[in-house]
This record gives C-alpha cells, sequence and structure tokens, in this order.
C-alpha cells in the first residue's frame, strides 16, 4: 500500500493555511498544524473549523520546544511555515513582534525541520513586499530584482528568503521560497484592503453602513487568489531541486480601480462613499507591483483558474449572503 505524505502547516488557521490543508487533504495528504493558544478559540479557528481530518495542536513560531514535539511527533514529509504577522501597516506598530516571529520564527523553524526531519522539502512564505521600492525597467518584479524593502514587515521577509536560501546551500536542504504576490479571497482578513473594501460597499449597498474610510488610494497590486497560489506552494515541493519562484498574475491595479469595479458590481459609485483617512496611511508605502511568474508557469506549468473579477465577484457574493441572512 502507498503510504500516505504527509503536511504540517504552521499558520494553518489563516486564509492561505485553511486553503492549503483543504487541499492537501483532498490529495489525500494527512495535514497537521498548529495554532498559537488564544482566548477567544473561535477567532483563531473559524477559518478550519470545517474541514474534517486536520490534527492540530498548540505551538508558536517562538517557542521552540512546541515547535520540535509538533514535527517529533508527526514526521512530515512536506512543511510549509506560512505563520507570521502578516498585517504591513500593523508591523510599523509591532515592529519587534513582528520581526521576532516572521525573522527568528523562520530561523526556529529551519533549526527544528533540520534537527528532528531533514529529510522533509521546507517551503517558506515569501513576499513581493521583499522588493519594496524596486521595479525592472520593463515594469515587473521577478526573481532577479533588488530587494530593497519599505516596511519592517518587508525588512523581515527578507531575513526569511535569506536565511533559508543560505540552509539550502549551507546544509544541503530541500528548502524553497515562493514569493507570493497579494492573494485574497472570501477567507482574506478584512483589515486588508480588498475585503475591507468588498465588506463595506455590500454593507452600503443594503444600508447598514454609509461610508468607507481609506488609506492611499493610488498604490497598484498585482492581486491573485489564494486557491490558485496554495496550488503553487504544493507545485513547488513536488520539484526534485529546491528553488525560488515569483508567484503573480502579471496584472495590476491600483486601489482606486478595485474600489470602482467594486462598488459598481453593486451600482454604486464609490465616489460618493470612500473618504480617506489619515491613520490608514503608512509612514513608508510600496507604491507598484506586478509580478512575472513565467518561471514558475514555464518550468512547473503553474495555471491560474481565478480573474481577477472573477475573484472579486465571489467576495460579494459571499458578503451578500452573509449580510442578508443578518438582515432577515
Ligand atoms: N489594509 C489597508 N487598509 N490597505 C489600504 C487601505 C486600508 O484602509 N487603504 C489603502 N490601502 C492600500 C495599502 O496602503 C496598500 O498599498 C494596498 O492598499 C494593499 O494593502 P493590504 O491589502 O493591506 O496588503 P499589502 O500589499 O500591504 O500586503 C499584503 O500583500 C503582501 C504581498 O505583497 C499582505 O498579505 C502581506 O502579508 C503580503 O506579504
Amino acid at each position: 500500500m502507498v503510504k500516505n505524505k504527509k503536511a504540517f502547516i504552521t499558520g494553518i488557521a489563516g486564509q492561505d493555511g485553511s486553503y492549503l490543508a483543504e487541499y492537501l487533504l483532498s490529495l489525500g495528504y494527512e495535514v497537521a498544524g498548529i495554532v498559537r493558544r488564544n482566548s477567544t478559540v473561535e477567532h483563531q479557528r473559524n477559518r478550519i473549523d470545517e474541514i474534517e481530518g486536520i490534527e492540530l495542536s498548540y505551538g508558536d513560531l517562538l517557542d521552540q520546544s512546541s515547535i520540535e514535539n509538533a514535527l517529533l511527533s508527526f514526521q512530515p514529509d512536506e512543511i510549509y511555515n506560512l505563520a507570521a504577522q502578516s498585517h504591513v501597516r500593523i508591523s510599523y506598530d509591532i515592529p519587534q513582534f513582528t520581526t521576532q516571529t516572521n525573522a527568528l520564527g523562520v530561523l526556529n523553524m529551519l533549526e527544528a525541520y533540520r534537527r528532528v526531519c531533514p529529510k522533509a522539502k521546507f517551503y517558506q512564505a515569501s513576499s513581493s513586499e521583499m522588493f519594496g521600492s524596486s521595479v525592472d525597467e520593463d515594469g515587473y518584479q521577478r526573481e532577479t530584482t533588488p530587494m530593497t524593502p519599505v516596511s519592517p514587515y518587508g525588512c523581515t521577509k527578507v531575513f526569511g528568503y535569506n536565511i533559508v536560501r543560505n540552509y539550502r546551500n549551507a546544509y544541503k536542504l530541500h528548502t524553497n521560497n515562493g514569493i507570493l504576490f497579494n492573494h485574497e479571497s472570501p477567507r482574506r482578513g478584512s483589515n486588508f484592503v480588498t475585503n475591507k473594501v468588498v465588506k463595506s460597499a455590500v454593507m452600503i449597498s443594503l444600508g447598514l453602513q454609509d461610508k468607507l474610510e481609506l488609506g492611499n488610494m493610488d498604490a497598484y497590486r498585482d492581486w491573485g487568489h489564494s486557491y490558485d497560489y496554495v496550488r503553487a506552494m504544493h507545485l513547488i515541493l513536488q520539484q526534485d531541486k529546491p528553488g525560488d519562484y515569483v508567484v503573480a498574475t502579471g496584472e495590476t491595479r491600483s486601489v482606486r480601480d478595485m474600489c470602482e469595479y467594486v462598488f459598481s458590481k453593486l451600482k454604486l459609485d464609490y465616489r460618493d462613499y470612500v473618504t480617506q483617512n489619515p491613520k490608514f496611511i503608512r509612514p513608508e508605502e510600496l507604491p507598484y507591483l506586478k509580478g512575472d511568474s513565467s518561471k514558475i508557469r514555464k518550468e512547473l506549468g503553474w495555471e491560474l483558474t481565478y480573474t481577477f473579477e472573477g475573484m472579486m465577484d465571489e467576495m460579494i457574493e459571499h458578503w451578500l449572503e452573509i449580510f442578508k441572512k443578518e438582515k432577515v
């Protein structure tokens, strides 16, 4: 009998962790993950409550013993390190916690992995935020684009990216970076801009809210769907050789364009409702992201299944369903 593969996921209760767990379970994997202790358990697990078959334990990237114990008992074939303080603006409010978790936390994971199960393959959630203000002459960011991060979050992710490459070369470990551009879904936290806009626009359309306050509307982002991006993570770990891959759609839009699409879908004009609040403006902003994902498309055959419009429509439907039920 063929043994099921085993995948261990940190950040399993997050947007990507939940899609990845579902996807791997559908492929026949055994899936385990760690969640941090939280006084309100349902806040922590609402994305994975309905998914059957996940083995969960308490753990934290900053608690080495918890990681080592979890790896020792589960003995994974694949490790996906998705846990992080993932909000860029909030990284200015809690820069030290962000650095401990996103930088030192990756090192803790690598050390535990190296000692406990070095034959496993390791995926690190690296980010397009690492590119910061760098853009190649043709208007794209790719694997070779210099990294000049412009936020505490971006700086921590550069450390994670580099230490993963260092452990690959120094210890001959199968460590990999997925450099993921923004990716969204109905499960996205509603303090990230896409879901904040969709949720508020739906509430406005139903008479439940009057206005929406945003920060910089002239930033450009390359927005894909989390489901497509977790498939890329899995694909990266199926290769014989480790590597680093940009995962992106290759299309870019401003926050303003995104607002226009969402509000007009709901037959509203965003200009009547959206105002700017300096509170949401970042001390330093990353103005423009557009990723060139030719490497993963050509070498690994990765493809998108969602368009931008299909993804935003799914998010609109999600919130409409929730608030219409609440109204009834
Ligand atoms: N969150 C938020 N809230 N962003 C706003 C707002 C607002 O009210 N108004 C404008 N924005 C702008 C931000 O300034 C930024 O330029 C853009 O919307 C996107 O912000 P987020 O959705 O918060 O995402 P992000 O680009 O900062 O970071 C996300 O993508 C990275 C990959 O590039 C996160 O998922 C990171 O964890 C990820 O690494």
